[in-house]
């Protein structure tokens, strides 16, 4: 039996909501159709409210990983942050990718920068807090990177301590915030291993097409090496299916597969494939603001209550 969700009213859409979604539909009932893909017999438990915080800190910190390009996992940072500091979180967003793509959604012009998280990796002295900036999202901070990160990783190779260089240099704080979210890029470089190094939890986006899950098992793999090697506290924190069309039926049995594979590992929070997330880049800023009524940001919202929840 499979329990449909809790009918949340939706409320009058901003101007720029009405458009662009026609290529796909607005499809509003995506969650709940994939609730109904479920036949793996999952309990859908209803995802409670955040408690408020009274204080802050000490940080949890998530890498967004998966070699595999085109995930999602950098509009997954953004729009998970963003929901997260709705729900009263401070969040710093790092982004890891020397392609800067998280920068950028964010309306950073990452190439123009002076100073970026490569500063803070490879130069003695460099102060965090010169680097950090707020986004328009208040409650969260970006750690902004660009091409220069690229050298990093080589120059990184003959350092000691050479997988714990992120970790050094978000240390200081770590009080700071409740959740930090690592962006990493499409790789299981050097980088993407300095994230795992550091983090306490790594949360996995998986596009819902085929061969989605070619390369899941070398991730697995490195998730194990980290833990063996350099933190035995990393978890899976959970597995987010992305890029669902709830229109197609190949799209809902490749959820299913993954279902099937990974179990309560998968979130019941499901990003739907929507043009609106390519338009929240140009926007330069999450969906929670750009379409704060869409199916999107209600799943995004989901997905922060079940990572808060976990
Ligand atoms: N749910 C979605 N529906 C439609 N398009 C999406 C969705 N999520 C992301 N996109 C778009 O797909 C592209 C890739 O998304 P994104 O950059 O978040 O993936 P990524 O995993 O970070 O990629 P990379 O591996 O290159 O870092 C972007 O143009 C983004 O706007
Ligand atoms: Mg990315």
């Amino acid at each position: 039996m499979n329990t449909p969700r809790p009918f949340t009213p939706r409320p009058e859409p901003l101007d720029h909501e009405t458009n662009g979604d026609e290529q796909y539909g607005d499809y509003e009932g995506g969650e709940l159709d994939a609730a109904a893909a479920d036949s793996a017999g999952r309990q859908h438990l209803k995802v409670p409210e955040p408690a408020p915080l009274t204080e802050h800190g000490p940080a949890r910190v998530i890498a967004v990983a998966n070699q595999k390009g085109g995930v999602g996992k950098t509009t997954s940072t953004i729009n998970l942050g963003a929901a997260l500091a709705e729900y009263g979180r401070k969040v710093l967003l790092v982004d890891f990718d020397p392609q800067g793509a998280l920068s950028v959604g964010l309306g950073v012009q990452a190439h123009e920068l002076e100073t970026t998280i490569y500063n803070l990796l490879m130069e003695r002295g460099a102060e965090i807090d010169d680097i950090i900036r707020p986004t328009n999202v208040e409650g969260m901070d970006l750690l902004p990177s660009n091409i220069d990160l690229s050298a990093a990783e080589v120059q990184l190779v003959t350092e000691v301590g050479r997988e714990q260089a992120l970790g050094r240099a978000i240390k200081p704080v770590l009080d700071r915030y409740d959740v930090i979210l690592i962006d990493c890029q499409p790789s299981l470089g050097l980088l993407t291993i300095n994230a795992l190094a550091c983090a306490e939890a790594i949360l996995i986006p998986l596009a819902c097409e085929f061969f989605s899950l070619r390369g899941v098992a070398l991730l697995m793999d490195t998730i194990d090496k980290v833990q063996q090697r350099l933190n035995p506290d990393l978890k899976i924190l959970g597995i987010l299916a992305t890029m669902f069309d709830p229109r197609t039926l190949h799209t809902k049995e490749v959820r299913q597969r993954v279902i099937e594979a990974f179990g309560d590992l998968v979130f019941e929070a499901v990003i739907n494939r929507t043009v609106r997330f390519p338009e929240t880049t140009v926007a330069g800023e999450p969906i929670t603001t750009w379409a704060p009524a869409s199916n999107g940001a209600q799943s995004y919202r989901l997905l922060a209550r079940e990572v808060l929840a976990r």
